[in-house]
């Protein structure tokens, strides 16, 4: 029996168990998949949600998919296998971890099948999806040394939505560089936007790093110029959803806003985030496909109704932070810097 546990979610004996990140903090409330449908709807309902988390539970989705069909002869296996990672992919478009993690897992379904039993072929994907989930904790821990040498002891990093633990398998991407630095002996602040209108800051990152007796202050997300002003903050960093082929880069909506912040007030502003995010197929920002979500996100806070059902809203969930706004890249193969077109191709090649 193989297991595997993480913040975000535990895989055990075919289940994946997934703390409901709808109810944090106020309630630890777990979710239990055992298909992969219940998997496809636990990403689209944001049980699970943060771009490496979104990739590693689509992995072990693909994994109960097979599950589902290994007495099918080869042949039908294989068509089910396609349909499986085609309800997994139509959950949220930006994150490119989920399509990512997707792709890797049928090429090991390919290359698995002609010589191996739909039963064995199975047993094979779950060793890949745990290999998934494992090297996201290392590529973490990696990208979070890299970044700590960025920040110095006494520093206090402004971070918008959740890119921490919850929002990978485990230890984070922009929190994972704090972690790191705070166990380097630096002494941290950190500084949490909200993030309206799903609260991601407000309710995942405080909990998480106060989880961890890391000093974290919440603000609204309409304060962080004035704290930038006042000379409260040191770095920006934030994780990314998709990142293009020229260092554009898609994250939680309301990035863009305080990159530009940054960039007024001279503070350094970073992306910390897997290589797996790069997505070369996008050139630009503008080839990054955006998710617009439930209009009702923004009339409620969180479960309070602020304004009639009738009032005109938009919602997209991602914006995207120009190249020319990144002060770095933080990835598990280094600290990119501008160009970034090169900077990435190089570590692609
Ligand atoms: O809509 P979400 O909560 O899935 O969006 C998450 C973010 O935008 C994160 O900042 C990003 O995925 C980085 S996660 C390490």
């Amino acid at each position: 029996m193989s297991r595997i546990k993480g913040m975000s979610m535990e895989w055990s004996d075919f289940n994946l168990i997934f703390i409901d990140q709808r109810k944090l903090p106020l309630e630890e409330v777990y979710v239990q998949c055992t298909t992969y449908t219940q998997v496809a709807t636990a990403i689209k309902d944001m049980i699970v949600r943060g771009a490496p988390a979104i990739g590693a539970s689509a992995a072990f989705g693909y994994v109960l998919g097979a599950k589902e069909f290994e007495k099918k002869t080869k042949d039908s296996f294989i068509l089910k296998m396609a349909e499986v990672k085609n309800v997994l992919a139509a959950t949220r478009p930006t994150a490119v971890n989920l399509f990512w993690a997707l792709e890797r897992m049928e090429r090991k379904m390919k290359t698995t099948i002609f010589e191996n039993t739909p039963y064995e072929t199975v047993r094979i994907l779950e060793d890949e999806a745990i290999a998934v989930a494992q090297e996201d904790i290392k590529v973490n821990q990696t990208l979070g040394e890299y970044g700590a040498q960025l920040i110095k002891d006494g520093d206090t990093v402004l971070t918008h939505c959740n890119a921490g633990a919850l929002a990978t398998f485990d230890y984070g991407t922009a929190l994972g560089v704090i972690r790191a630095a705070v166990k380097s002996g630096k002494k941290i602040k950190v500084y949490a936007d909200e993030t309206r209108p799903y609260l991601q800051g407000a309710r995942l990152t405080v909990w998480e790093l106060m989880k961890d007796n890391i000093d974290v202050t919440l603000i609204s997300d309409n304060m962080a110029g004035w704290v930038m002003h006042k000379g409260l903050i040191n770095a920006v960093i934030v994780g990314a959803d998709r990142i293009a082929a020229n260092g554009d880069t898609a994250n939680k909506i309301g990035t863009y806003s305080v990159s530009i912040l940054a960039k007024y007030h001279s503070i350094p502003f970073y992306i910390a985030a897997p290589v797996s995010t790069i997505d070369i197929k996008s050139e630009t920002g503008d080839d990054i496909p955006i998710e617009e979500r439930d209009h009702n996100e923004v009339r409620y806070c969180h479960k309070l109704k602020m304004v009639p059902d009738s009032v005109k809203v938009f919602n997209p969930s991602f914006d995207v932070t120009p190249h020319i706004n990144i002060s770095g890249i933080i990835t598990e193969k280094g600290v990119l810097r501008a160009p970034y077109d090169l900077s990435i191709k190089k570590i692609l090649l």
